[in-house]
């Protein structure tokens, strides 16, 4: 096992988001969260990286035990350093390249020389078919690129899990499938991955496991077949169906 989760807890002043989360990860899988707006979806990746403190609970990432509630600096960097996150908003620095922005976390979160950790950024472009791009700013790319490089920088670090927090959600729908095709190459070699989306195609096709997340729970989880086409609970029915009707292109 990967990563295991035991009852994480967490409150924003008196209201509980996150009431008790269990779960574990094996090595591989690409496990997709779904769940109504405003469930605590975000607030749980979050928890994960550190990002928000936890009230309760504990997280076993390869063989480091941790408190939630009380990690030391060590643990909180250690986390860091072996998963990543990708946003919604991309996040780049604006002041960099995309070349630069791919670099950066090899030059200063590993201490890889400058220009070894561009010719890494830059073969990492061409992989995606970027290379024209590697002088442009953020704002001379579309969301879509942006969002792209966001992910190769994530992913260039070799994390041992990458965290997506509805990556394409501010896109332009015809820029969706580009950040989607890269999700699944990188889910085709193997990486693991959480994917909190609204993109119901992707987690029906691309994911090992599905969690249906909702008022502050995990309410089922199941393969994509057993929630999609046999969800045990009324709640994860009406979402399905919901969802159905609003967001699913159910032959892509
Ligand atoms: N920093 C904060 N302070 C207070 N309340 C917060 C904070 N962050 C989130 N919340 C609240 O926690 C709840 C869960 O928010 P969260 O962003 O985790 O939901 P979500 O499932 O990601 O929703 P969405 O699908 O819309 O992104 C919401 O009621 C939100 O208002
Ligand atoms: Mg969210």
């Amino acid at each position: 096992m990967l990563l295991e989760v035991k009852n994480l807890h967490k409150r924003f002043n008196d209201k509980e988001i996150l009431k008790g989360i269990d779960f574990s990860i094996d090595s591989g899988e690409v496990v997709v969260i779904i769940g109504p707006s405003g469930s605590g979806k975000t607030t749980l990746l979050r928890n994960l990286n550190f990002l928000e403190s936890a009230d309760q609970g504990t997280l076993r990432l390869q063989d480091q035990q941790i408190d939630l509630a009380n990690p030391t600096k060590e643990q909180v960097q250690w986390v860091r350093r072996h998963t990543a996150m990708v946003f919604q908003n991309y996040n780049l620095f604006k002041n960099k390249t995309a070349l630069q922005n791919i670099a950066e976390g090899l030059i200063y979160g590993q201490g890889i020389e400058q220009k070894k950790a561009e010719a890494i950024a830059l073969q990492a472009l061409k992989t995606l078919g970027l290379e024209e791009q590697k002088d442009h700013y953020p704002s001379q790319l579309s969301g879509g690129q942006q969002q792209r490089i966001g992910i190769a920088r994530a992913t260039v670090l070799h994390p041992e899990i990458v965290l997506f927090d509805e990556p394409t959600s501010a896109l332009d729908p015809e820029l969706v499938g580009t950040v989607m095709d890269d999700m699944q190459h990188l889910a085709k070699q193997g990486q693991t991955m959480i994917v909190v989306t609204h993109q119901m195609w992707f987690a029906r096709n691309v994911a090992t496991r599905v969690i249906f997340f909702a008022d502050g729970h995990i309410v089922e989880t199941g393969t994509p077949t057993e929630i999609f086409e046999h969800p045990q609970k009324e709640r994860t029915r009406q979402f399905i169906v919901t969802g159905g009707k609003l967001l699913v292109r159910w032959d892509d």
